[in-house]
């Protein structure tokens, strides 16, 4: 009488499923694996000596098997997942910060207490620039509608331009019609529409605040982010009392060791327009992930006010001209404080907030 050759099978099936069971980390079940269920597995040695078989007994047989082998690729794959579920515990509780954590020793004396965030305390420094200089600070609505974000703007519906800002649109009125600002500069137009209704020219200001584009987070970019508005209206302003601000503005704010620079622009709204750029603060200039290897780290752009602009609200031109100036407060935050990567800044990890207080 020959033997079967599954005699063994629900023996051999109960040591597998066993040896499943006492597995204990994943890196463990993937060295197992192999020979609990691939080529060099008991199952594979059995379903090979099949071949010897009567047709009907094979197909009993080939049944039985590949029942044991369902049976143990289920274990297989709820060990694994249990495995997996058991790491991510250990690592989040590794990570685990208890705020709530009343700390009594002399290390944390006095207190530690909540501080504003690196945001908050980069914007509130530049307001005192620039107050410094004779500002007025203002701020305007982040949710803007189309002729306050482009239209006022001297960006037409349609016009090429609009591809610069890409834009989160609200669902109310008219499809397209209301946005999340994509910048601020929709508040000089504020502005100097409640300066003229109240005959209250020349304007002095900045304007900060929040801002939203429809763009993929990376080391120099965020959806939400932030920046800060420069308007000057006045009698016989140039393009060299614009340079001359963001000069001063970045030696005040920056210190001495960091230069700025201006590069010919194009904005709708200016003309001339300029990028305004600063030496990159995390590689000092030589070149870096974070200045895709430039040396220079561009915060924003500025201009002198296009005349359309002007009388798009009801300035005379020829009385008043002016510039205006936008960049971001996280990126000064970045250049100040060398952060490599800004998506830092909306993480929310403790241990990054906490240097900043
Ligand atoms: N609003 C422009 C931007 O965000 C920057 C800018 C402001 C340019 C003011 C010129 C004048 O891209």
């Amino acid at each position: 009488m020959t033997t079967s050759p599954l005699e063994n099978l629900h023996e051999e099936t109960a040591q597998l499923l066993a040896r499943i069971e006492s597995l204990d980390s994943i890196d463990a079940l993937v060295e197992a694996e192999p020979f609990i269920i691939g080529k060099r597995s008991v199952l594979s040695t059995m379903q090979k000596s099949l071949g010897g078989l009567e047709p009907d007994a094979r197909r009993d047989a080939g049944a039985q098997l590949q029942e044991a082998r369902r049976n143990v690729e289920d274990a297989l794959s709820r060990r694994r997942a249990h495995l997996a579920e058991l790491a991510r515990r250990t690592q989040l509780e590794k990570d685990r910060l208890d705020l709530g954590d009343v700390v009594v020793s002399s290390v944390r004396w006095p207190a530690t207490t909540g501080h504003a965030s690196l945001v908050a305390s980069t914007q509130r420094e530049l307001e005192d620039v620039f107050v410094a200089m004779g500002f007025t600070v203002s701020d305007g609505p982040e949710v803007e509608s189309d002729w306050y974000n482009f239209e006022a703007l001297n960006i037409p519906p349609a016009h090429p331009a609009r591809g610069m800002w890409d834009t989160f649109y609200v669902e109310l009125g008219e499809p397209e019609t209301v946005v999340l600002r994509t910048h601020t500069s929709p508040t000089q137009i504020h502005l100097m529409e409640s300066a003229v209704a109240t005959s209250s020219l020349p304007i002095h200001s900045v304007m900060p605040g929040r801002c939203f584009r429809r763009d993929t987070p990376d080391a120099r970019h965020l959806a939400t982010f932030h920046q800060i508005e420069g308007l000057v209206v006045d009698r016989g302003i140039t393009f060299a009392d614009l340079a001359g601000v963001i000069e001063t503005f970045t030696q005040a704010y920056f210190g001495t060791d960091i230069s700025s620079r201006l590069r010919p622009a194009y904005f709708p709204f200016t003309e001339p327009s300029a990028e305004f750029e600063v030496t990159c603060t995390i590689c000092r200039g030589e070149g870096c992930r974070t200045c895709s290897h430039t040396g220079w780290i561009e915060l924003g752009g500025c201009g002198v006010l296009d005349p359309a602009v002007l009388s798009a609200v009801g300035i005379d031109g020829d009385e008043w001209s002016g510039f205006a100036f936008g960049f971001g407060i996280d990126r000064c935050a970045q250049m100040r404080h060398q952060i490599a990567d800004m998506r830092a800044l909306i993480e929310n990890d403790v241990r990054f907030l906490e240097q900043f207080s």
